[in-house]
């Protein structure tokens, strides 16, 4: 049976997490949780109000704006966070399971957290953010 939140090894493996002090990661398996979805399941909709936060435990995701692929993500990848943290709350992409995925949710609010309390997990998310947003 999948446990329903990562362990803290689990979460230093991700590079977004990876600079963070045990016991960061100990308190941040609690903020997070466990999904799954099927291949050729939409994770999250353009143009969708979300406020949840995605890190992908295993299989890989396309990220879609209308018809064109914008990029492929792997397991370590996340993904929701433009959504989070803009003015109208809307995905910028819609997000698909190529094959079977896991990820670990956040919500908002723990995101927001994450970041205030460690400075260089918000710049790396900003810095995706903006990179995202420019190849869009
Ligand atoms: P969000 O807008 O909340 O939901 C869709 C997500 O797709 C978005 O957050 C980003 O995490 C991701 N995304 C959007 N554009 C790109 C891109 N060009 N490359 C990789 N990921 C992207």
């Amino acid at each position: 049976m999948t446990a329903t939140t990562p362990t803290p090894d689990e979460l230093r493996e991700i590079p977004l997490l990876s600079t963070l002090s045990d016991q960061t990661l100990t308190v941040l398996v609690d903020y997070f949780t466990t999904a799954d979805f099927r291949s050729g399941q939409s994770i999250v909709r353009e143009g969708d109000v979300g406020y949840t936060f995605f890190v992908i435990r295993s299989g890989h995701v396309d990220v879609t704006q209308g018809t064109e692929t914008l990029r492929m993500l792997n397991p370590g990848d996340f993904f929701g966070e433009i959504a989070i943290k803009s003015s109208d709350g809307k995905r910028s992409a819609t997000v698909t399971a190529r094959d079977d995925v896991e990820v670990w949710t956040m919500l908002g609010h723990g995101l927001r957290r994450l970041e205030v309390e460690h400075p260089d997990v918000a710049k790396a998310l900003q810095q995706a953010a903006a990179e995202r947003k420019s190849t869009e």
